[in-house]
């Protein structure tokens, strides 16, 4: 048994989707969330500057003594995943190779499409988890910056949003794609949006269930998850001043988010 916190990190709000599923898994655990709202968006940066930022992030965390770090930002992922592996002797899991197991699972006629950021897109990260598990996939992907601007500003519904959503989806959906892999974890904030663009006979896939399900497994098999049936505590950091942090976490995370502390990490 082990009470210390998860740490969970995005550069905003984003991750607070994968955040949902962990707690629903594992919803006795202590947690740590952290949202780099003073810089968000990573996707358009260098990644060599995103890695920098997920380095003095993850030490925040570490130093916070958590047990095990997620990594809800697919950007991030792309940027720094393979170095953390073994830096704090924790686990530190990221979001893209769940999300191209369940695409791998969901696609029928073998043709997968991801909307992402600039960074994760450019990384190829998608194609090589995808090609590593299934190299007969074919995967058409598609930057779409615009989308985590609208989620960071707290606008998840509109006809102007629903016009960028569709302008991203439609070259892919002329790919004939069955899978379409929200690749960046602000997505499912406007899942239900880009659900309505995509149609019926495309399934929309979000990383969030399958990387709580590791995070399950991962506790049982160290031996650390908490003890059952407590009253588990949620702390929130942001570096912005002045985000929809609170009202937007709100919206998705109900009554979890009572206060949101403002932290600036010298970066
Ligand atoms: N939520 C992030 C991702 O999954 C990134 C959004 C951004 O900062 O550009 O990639």
């Amino acid at each position: 048994m082990d009470t210390r916190p998860i740490g969970v990190f995005d550069s905003g709000l984003g991750g607070l989707t994968v955040l949902r599923e962990i707690m629903k898994a594992v919803p006795d655990e202590d947690i740590i969330y952290f949202g780099d709202t003073a810089r968000v968006p990573y996707g358009p940066r260098d990644l060599e500057e995103v890695r920098r930022f997920v380095f003095r992030i993850t030490r925040f965390l570490f130093e916070k003594h958590v047990k095990l770090i997620v990594i809800a930002c697919n950007t991030s992922t792309a940027a720094a995943l393979s170095d953390l592996d073994q830096k704090y002797g924790i686990p530190v899991i990221g979001v893209i190779e769940p999300g191209a197991r369940t695409a791998v699972c969901n696609t029928a006629n073998k043709r997968v499409g991801v909307i992402a950021t600039e960074g994760t897109v450019d990384s190829r990260a998608y194609d090589k988890a995808i090609s590593e598990l299934d190299g007969s996939i074919k995967v058409y992907s598609v930057a779409a910056p615009k989308l985590v601007e609208y989620v960071e500003k707290g606008i998840l519904d509109g006809g102007e949003l629903d016009r960028a959503i569709c302008s991203y989806i439609n070259p892919l959906l002329q790919k004939n794609i069955d899978a379409l892999i929200m690749g960046c974890t602000h997505f499912p904030l406007i899942e239900k949006n880009i659900t309505s663009c995509s149609g019926n006979n495309i399934k929309v896939i979000s990383s969030a269930v399958e990387t709580a399900i590791d995070v399950k497994k991962i506790l049982k098999e160290k031996g650390i998850e908490a003890p059952k049936g407590r009253k588990p505590s949620r702390i929130f950091y942001e570096t912005g001043l002045a985000s929809h942090f609170f009202e937007v976490g709100r919206m998705f995370l109900g009554e979890e988010i009572t206060g949101v502390v403002s932290i600036d990490l010298k970066l």
